[in-house]
């Protein structure tokens, strides 16, 4: 089978993209900070938020993975610099790390959100951010970009969204024919949505769900994540997949 790299398996999307792909016969290799109730595949305890996390988690993984995805992410109630280090910087050097691992063809899945919708409308601060290479000190990305704690977590998926765009042109990638697409999920039934609610109000968060009927679930979201990575999505590349029962596309109806 193919192997499968999948970050955030200890819970809500991870967990389900991880039982997924097993089910579909890969070998999955699931990482997370915390240790998942149930495994599915072999795991690797890490905490992606910080470089030596990453370097450490990179060391301990095989020499060749077919697929990588991105699925780990903090709410924004930890605080800008804490959510930018895990949802951008530590995923992107994650992926970075592991370029040279993923075999020609291979693809990267990012799992973004809907709440990464303003990356055009806030590309100059998300375009700095981006162009700031490697992993840096975090916290001062966050002080010299003014980034206010309530817009860490939209900030780190506009992030997200841009630097996938960019992936998908860049050589590192490209050159070895590795595609890297996102999802943005919109309102989900996991244990983060109780912290959205917290962090933007249970009207927001609400009328969002209000607007398509439901919210999601997670066995909405891994069967999309899954189809990015195989090769039937051979001509899909630099693709941002909202999945969200039509939310994305309700706003955007409405500002047409
Ligand atoms: P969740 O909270 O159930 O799972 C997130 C997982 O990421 C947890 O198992 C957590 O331990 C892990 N994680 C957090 N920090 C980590 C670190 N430093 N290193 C390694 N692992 C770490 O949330 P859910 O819903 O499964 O979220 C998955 C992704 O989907 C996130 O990126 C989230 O932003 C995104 N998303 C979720 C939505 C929702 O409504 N549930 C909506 C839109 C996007």
């Amino acid at each position: 089978g193919k192997t499968i790299l999948i970050t955030g398996v200890a819970s809500g999307i991870g967990a389900r993209t991880a039982e997924l792909a097993g089910q579909l016969g890969a070998d999955v290799i699931g990482v997370d900070v915390r240790e998942p109730a149930a495994a599915a595949g072999s795991f690797v305890k890490a905490d992606i938020s910080s470089k030596a996390g990453v370097d450490e988690l990179v060391a301990r993984l095989p020499q060749r993975i077919d697929a990588l995805c991105n699925v780990a992410g903090l709410s924004g109630n930890t605080g800008a610099a804490a959510t930018l280090a895990v949802n951008f910087f530590g995923l992107r050097a994650l992926s970075e790390g592991l370029a040279p691992r993923l075999r020609e063809g291979g693809a990267i899945v990012n799992v973004a959100s809907i709440a990464g919708f303003g990356w055009r409308a806030n590309l100059n601060r998300a375009a700095s951010m981006v162009g700031i290479e490697g992993f840096p000190d975090v916290a001062e990305v966050v002080a010299d970009h003014a980034v206010r704690n309530e817009e860490g977590y939209p900030v780190s998926k506009e992030l997200l969204l841009l630097w996938t765009f960019r992936a998908a042109h860049q050589d590192l990638f490209k050159s070895r024919g590795i595609r890297v697409n996102a999802v943005s999920p919109g309102p989900v039934e996991t244990p983060i949505l109780k912290q959205f609610r917290t962090v933007l109000g249970d009207a927001r968060v609400d009328s969002d769900i209000a607007r398509v009927g439901r919210a999601g679930t997670s066995g909405d979201i891994a069967p999309v994540v899954l189809f990015l990575c195989s090769d039937g999505a051979r001509w899909v590349n630099g693709a941002n997949v909202p999945v969200d029962g039509g939310l994305e596309a309700s706003i955007n109806a409405e500002v047409l």
